[in-house]
């Protein structure tokens, strides 16, 4: 069953921070990529959590087992979400940049000097920085190109790709320009060079559903504060893989995976309201079971993002003095748009917005290698709006007036 713009106004009802206003107005949310709002659902389970069982793990009363058995409920809950059959591949971390960064010191322990790190130019600063700084063990990163229209260069990615290579780090959607890559072929090309996989699907795994067996990758990093949830990164790694790596680790910790990468407490309530999310999401679904509501809302609420961005899209370019960046949409795309409006450098773009209670963000969000690819950085960086499951065309009219405005000064 479709996601209309009458299930819109439904789930709408559920955020409670949709409800604010400033003088009269209501703010639109439309910087969804840095950060959705979150359900009810999702609020009441980490408040439930404090209210009722606030413990450490593995002990013998009763509130340390209930946070042992959410932990599980929560491992299994975002396997159902990442498509692993396993929730023994699933392990929680600060965010995915804390959690990057630890993978690559256990990945760094298997290289040796020479070894190359394959990534693209459509990288958060959070798949680049932990990976650059293994060159100061002789670790060599190379980078595949973009063109013009923010799509990945395949050829490039292949000549990139060689024998040397130990690891393909690669974003499956740009936060900053919307481009979804191919992921098929990055394993593709991985595998024939004998090297690992990992995949950035923080800004993807809030529009389509992910499928980790499908994809059969090595790794696979996202975070449930875009996606309804709480800030909470979470890890993916092949089944049997994490073992043959070297975290830093406590001795006391549980060795095993999922918990090998897990250094300290985690954040418990934040878990609780991990899994409110995914089950939050599931429930606009249909299927027996989660997993399979959990796809099936994914893909009508992305066919619901996907009209709405595109409206955006088309329409915000035929303002005069306004350029949108990135791929079209005739294709698979997030439905994050950036734009620029000739002589109105981005952070102003963003003030005049906020004027008028429209929420954008402005600059370059982290994903900043694409937009000095692009030669946007000079201007400022660009003007970004996302579209999640509750914004509304009537939002995507009023930005777009709102644009209109600023592009006539
Ligand atoms: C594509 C992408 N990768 C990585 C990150 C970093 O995620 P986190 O904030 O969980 O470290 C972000 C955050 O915006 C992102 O959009």
């Amino acid at each position: 069953m479709p996601f209309t713009a009458a299930d819109c106004e439904r789930c709408r009802r559920d955020f409670p921070s949709l409800a604010r206003t400033l003088d009269g107005v209501p703010l639109a949310f439309l910087d969804g990529p840095a950060g959705t709002q979150v359900p009810n659902a999702v609020i009441e389970a980490i408040a439930g959590y404090y209210r009722t069982s606030n413990a450490n793990t593995h002990g013998h009363f009763p509130t340390t087992r209930e946070t042992d058995r959410l932990l599980q409920e929560t491992r299994e809950t975002a396997a159902a979400f990442l498509g692993a059959a396993d929730w023994r591949s699933v392990s929680f971390g600060q965010n995915m940049t804390t959690l990057t960064y630890a993978l690559s010191y256990a990945l760094a322990r298997e290289m040796k000097s020479g070894d190359e790190i394959v990534i693209t130019q459509l990288e958060h600063e959070a798949n680049r920085g932990p990976w650059l700084n293994l060159e100061e063990r002789g670790i060599v990163v190379r980078e595949a190109a973009i063109g013009p229209d923010g799509r990945l260069d395949a050829g490039d990615l292949a000549r990139q790709i060689s024998g040397r290579t130990r690891l393909v780090a690669f974003n499956m959607a740009s936060n900053s320009l919307g481009t979804v890559s191919d992921a098929a072929l990055a394993r593709l090309l991985s595998r024939e060079a004998g090297a690992r996989l990992l995949l950035d699907a923080v800004h993807y795994a809030a529009h389509f559903p992910l499928d980790v067996a499908a994809l059969d990758t090595d790794f696979l990093l996202c975070s449930a504060y875009k996606f309804y949830g709480p800030h909470v990164g979470i890890l993916y790694s092949r089944p049997g893989l994490l073992e043959t790596l070297q975290p830093d680790r406590l001795r006391t910790q549980d060795q095993e995976a999922p918990y090998r990468i897990e250094t300290g407490t985690l954040n418990h309530a934040a878990l609780a309201g991990v899994k409110a999310a995914v089950e939050y999401i599931a429930s606009w679904g249909t299927g027996s079971s989660l997993r399979e509501r959990i796809v099936s809302a994914m893909r009508e609420i992305s066919t619901y993002e996907h009209d709405l961005g595109s409206f955006y899209f088309e329409n915000v370019q035929s303002i005069p003095g306004v350029a949108a960046h990135g791929p079209d949409f005739s294709g698979p795309r997030a439905p994050t748009v950036s734009i620029t409006v000739d002589g109105v450098p981005p952070d102003e773009v963003a003030k005049a917005l906020s004027d008028k209670v429209l929420q954008v963000w402005s600059g370059h969000f982290y994903g900043l290698r694409p937009l000095e690819a692009l030669g946007l950085m000079e201007r400022g960086g660009v003007v970004r709006a996302g579209i999640v499951m509750y914004n509304t065309r009537g939002e995507v009219e009023r930005l777009l007036e709102g644009v209109a405005e600023v592009a006539r000064r």
